[in-house]
């Protein structure tokens, strides 16, 4: 009996285009489906963009232009991008959809009547500027625990810790850079802790990987929080049943999209959504990052549970990416759009590459460019699509494209790849992937030794019918290998299928062989990379970084004037780096002693990232001297150094010339 299975990705923010880390989860998901409908079963992919909450009605704001229009402007770009990279969804669908809004307020009201819904007054930064209340990321300001500057509504990134808004010490609004108000308003809350010993049954039923039960058993230990899932507005979204200017978090209609976008499939093709989505006849999957566990392991399973709904069969959460062992970064051009990348490269290198390093885990997954053209130049192109061009051509040209009957050593080649079968499809059906690939690749060194063994371009000039019984058996595995790896490759694979001259293939053909058959011209199957076109991609994402295409001016608005006696105030000397040391619990601060001409200062600077300790000894560096000095969490700052940049490893300190002497005035 074919299996009914019913599959999602998490749906991506309509506020900014797909790249290629959300592409490691859209092509994760893809190859698993693709897999599935191979095997035969009946697999439905559903997703849809995200389209509610703060940074779209901002960035709508900032364009000029409606949230409806921005969303179908970002929802026309992100299909075309899935489709480029053929990653292939029975419906992509929306969030702000009239189905959406029915599940939302269904599900809202049955969990009220469950009594699982709490009202309660929160105080909540507001800004009388651009009129709305602050998200926490919408305020900046002080951390009240180690008194850096410049720092996010609800975390810290010197210090690592986390708090309320309303704990920043000299808040202000991130747009307008205006002071909050502190405004007390009623907002709704889901009792999350209500499902505490149903969500613990969950996971020890084998909801989640084991690495992810470990982070939910920390949860568990912290104790679940009432999630607050209003906001006033304005704010873009779905207004609550009975209210006139509340709205449900963007996060409780989210997950929701995804019964939306299934309903929206079963009307449109006369399916019961009942049964699809509700009922043991079909499994349900979830694929995620790992970033958004908590809501995923979570809230939506207890607000299912709470509702009457069935929860998935199983989450399964991945890594981040990261290129060349780092986070991808717009200044260093490894925030590449997948419009950019596919300017300049095939994007089935990319589902190639993905699967090579894809397992079960939810460890990082690193692009390495330099492994990546490897990968591809010498498995895909060296081994894979070289069997086929190696037989192929020759069997056109020399004669008269017919295959041949299989002698006992190509049938023993042929058993030798169709043993592996059962192995794959295990590898395929549990995420393992990278293990998939690798072992493909030792097939195709098998095949390919083969061919060395009986070297057709030799025989042809003797033994055509030898020839042909060779070719025969190399046609047929590069047929075998080609099944393997349609699920990663569906458009090499139709390039096989075109020149083999046979149907669409699928995992149950790997028990039958092409004999006496009539095969068509040779295509090529793949080209190599040319380093050229990685680096040309990495240049042209530099160039791609803020300011947006959409906004006139810096990302972040420039802060109010300051005045030339404000300016006459600094007195920056010449310092010397005596000493530099990590600072234990903040992995970004550098304690640095400095000798200003005899006097002795201690100053804290974030630029661990850039330096090494060792690096800074000696230096000679500008020291704003009269700086007041502050007592933060991991010691007393007095002064700073001068640095300069974008932040992570792009921060340059301000060196003197050698000849400055400790304690000189700089002007
Ligand atoms: N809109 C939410 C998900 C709502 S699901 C009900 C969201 N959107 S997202 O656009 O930020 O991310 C979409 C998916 O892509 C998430 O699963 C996220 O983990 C994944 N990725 C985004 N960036 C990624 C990397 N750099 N690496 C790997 N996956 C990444 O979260
Ligand atoms: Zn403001």
């Amino acid at each position: 009996m074919p299996r009914k299975i019913v599959v999602t990705s998490a749906l991506p923010y309509a506020n900014g285009p797909i790249h290629i880390g959300h592409l490691v989860e859209y092509l994760q998901t893809d190859i698993w489906v693709r897999f599935q409908k191979m095997c035969g079963n009946q697999c439905l992919y559903f997703c849809a963009d995200d389209t509610h909450g703060t940074p779209v009605m901002i960035s709508a704001r900032a364009q000029s232009i409606t949230p409806e229009e921005l969303i179908q402007r970002m929802y026309k770009e992100h299909e075309a991008d899935f489709d480029e990279f053929h990653i292939e969804f029975d419906n992509y669908y929306t969030t702000h959809s009239p189905e959406n809004k029915h599940f939302s307020e269904w599900i809202f009201n049955s969990l009220n009547e469950a009594g699982s819904i709490a009202k309660r007054n929160v105080e909540q930064a507001y800004c009388e500027n651009c009129k709305m209340s602050l998200p926490d990321r919408y305020i900046r300001g002080t951390c009240p625990r180690c008194k850096a500057e410049d720092q996010y509504g609800d975390s810290c990134e010197i210090c690592s810790g986390t708090h309320r808004p309303t704990d920043l010490i000299n808040p202000y609004c991130a747009t307008c850079r205006g002071k909050p108000t502190v405004r007390t308003s009623e907002h709704y809350f889901f009792k999350l802790a209500d499902y505490q010993q149903q969500l613990k049954d969950l996971i020890a039923a084998g909801y989640t990987q084991k690495s992810v039960a470990n982070k939910l058993d920390e949860w568990f230990k912290a104790g679940l929080k009432d999630w607050d899932i209003s906001r006033d507005g304005p704010y873009f979204g779905f207004k609550i049943p009975g209210e006139e200017n509340k709205f449900f978090y963007v996060w409780l209609d989210a997950p929701i999209g995804y019964m939306a976008s299934a309903k929206n499939y079963c009307d449109k093709n006369s399916l019961n959504f009942d049964k699809l989505w509700n009922s043991d006849e079909y499994e349900l999957y979830h694929f995620i990052g790992k970033d958004i566990m908590y809501f995923h392991a979570l809230f939506w399973p207890a607000m299912l549970i709470g509702s009457g709904f069935k929860t998935a069969n199983k989450l399964f959460v991945h890594g981040f990416l990261t290129v060349n062992g780092e986070k991808m970064s717009k200044s260093r051009g490894t925030f590449i759009k997948a419009s950019t990348y596919l300017k300049h490269l095939d994007p089935e290198y990319l589902r190639y590459y993905y699967a090579s390093k894809l397992t079960d885990n939810i460890d990082d997954i690193d692009l390495s460019t330099e492994d990546f053209i490897n990968r591809i130049n010498s498995n895909l192109v060296g081994k894979l699509a070289n069997l086929a061009s190696r037989s192929g051509p020759m069997l056109t040209k020399n004669l008269d494209s017919r295959l041949g009957r299989l002698d006992e050593q190509g049938k023993d080649l042929l058993n030798k790849l169709m043993a592996e079968k059962a192995q794959l499809t295990q590898d395929y059906e549990n995420l393992k992937f990278s293990a998939v690939v690798r072992t493909i690749a030792a097939l195709a060194d098998q095949a390919n030794r083969y061919v060395e063994q009986n070297q057709p371009w030799a025989t042809i000039k003797t033994d055509l019918e030898k020839t042909r019984t060779t070719l025969t058996a190399v046609i047929n595995a590069s047929r075998i290998l080609t099944i393997y790896l349609k699920p990663i490759l569906p458009k090499y694979a139709e390039r096989v299928e075109r020149f083999l001259n046979v149907g669409k293939l699928k995992f149950a053909d790997t028990e039958t062989v092409l004999e006496n058959h009539k095969i068509n011209e040779y295509e090529r199957l793949a080209e190599r990379i040319d380093e050229k076109q990685v680096n040309a991609m990495i240049e042209e994402s530099k160039e791609s970084q803020s300011p947006g295409p959409q906004t006139a001016g810096p990302a972040e608005p420039i802060a109010p004037e300051c005045t030339i006696e404000d300016f006459a105030k600094i007195d920056l000397r010449i310092a010397k780096v005596t000493k530099a040391e990590t600072v234990e619990g903040a992995d970004k601060l550098l304690r640095l002693q400095l000798d200003v001409g005899g006097l002795q200062k201690s100053c804290m600077a974030a630029i661990a990232k850039a330096y090494k300790p060792e690096e800074l000894t000696d230096k000679i560096v500008v020291y704003l001297a009269n700086l007041k000095p502050r007592q933060i969490r991991f010691g007393l700052s007095e002064g700073m150094i001068l640095a300069a940049g974008t932040g992570g490893k792009d921060i340059f300190m301000l060196s003197a010339d050698t000849g400055a002497k400790p304690g000189q005035r700089v002007s």
